[in-house]
């Protein structure tokens, strides 16, 4: 469903994207993590055709992102790390506006919202303007914004940043729940216990992905009697700076 050969951003000397290799495939919960500037946004904006490559090239759910955009953006939600909503209209004029963007109308939008209200629970709150929501509520009516036109691929950057652990939990157990449906996840997030719920998980450093396997796997690299994945991913960052002074 997603796919990545030799994907690489550049700006100027800058590389925030270097040469990334990925498929994921459908059904996938992958999970993208790495420490503040590693690429992980500019990767998710190649992916969503926002932003062109300066070498490689993306595909998503079948499609070339840099030559059928639209048709990529079709199957595809986008939750940004500053996703947009409008703090003066309340959660349903949120929810109409974006469905209106995607040309969703009528019965249809109105199933797929009562649908996604119930799911997350968001119904007692829908007449509620956006800016009054808590930190929890806000992303989980952006996630709803991003689900009204039945993407197949989601891509979510850092969605549950400055969210309360109870809401994160809540948050995803609404992805399970979607990816049970057919939906295929990728996921950035700091936060390494949310990337023990992924299939697999990628670690990006400096614009590489410099492992990706399944948490247990990565967990092992490690060693020790039972290292944490935030453990696993400390040393492997100290070892590839190790390795750069030398
Ligand atoms: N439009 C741009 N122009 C110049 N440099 C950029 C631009 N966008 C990103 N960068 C640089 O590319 C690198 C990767 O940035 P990116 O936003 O992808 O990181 P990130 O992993 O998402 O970080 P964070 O966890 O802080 O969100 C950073 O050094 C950033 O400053
Ligand atoms: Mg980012």
């Amino acid at each position: 469903m997603i796919r990545a050969e030799n994907l690489t951003r550049r700006f100027g000397n800058l590389a925030a994207v270097e040469g990334l290799n990925l498929e994921i495939a459908r059904g996938e919960v992958f999970g993208l993590v790495g420490p503040d500037g590693a690429g992980k946004t500019t990767t998710l904006r190649m992916f969503t055709g926002l932003l062109d490559p300066t070498e490689g090239r993306a595909w998503v759910a079948g499609h070339d992102v840099a030559l059928e955009t639209q048709a990529v953006k079709d199957r595809m939600g986008y939750m940004a790390q500053r996703f947009g909503l409008y703090g003066d209209l309340t959660v349903e004029e949120n929810m109409v506006f974006y469905a209106d963007l995607f040309g969703v109308t009528g019965s249809e939008r109105d199933q797929l919202m009562a649908q996604l209200l119930r799911m997350t629970r968001m119904e007692p709150f829908r007449g509620r303007p956006a800016a009054k929501l808590s930190g929890g509520m806000k992303q989980k009516l952006a996630l709803m914004c991003t689900l009204l036109h039945h993407p197949e691929v989601l891509f979510l950057d850092e969605p549950t940043n400055g969210v309360d652990p109870v809401s994160r939990r809540d948050f995803w157990v609404i992805l399970h729940d979607l990816v049970a449906r057919g939906l295929t996840v990728f996921i950035t997030t700091a936060y390494l216990d949310e990337a023990e719920r992924c299939d697999r998980v990628g670690l990006m450093h400096r614009g590489r992905l410099i492992r990706c396997d399944t948490p247990a796997a990565l967990k092992q690299l490690a060693g020790g009697d039972s290292p944490t994945l935030e453990e696993a991913f400390i040393a492997e960052i100290r070892k590839q700076e190790a390795a750069a002074r030398v």
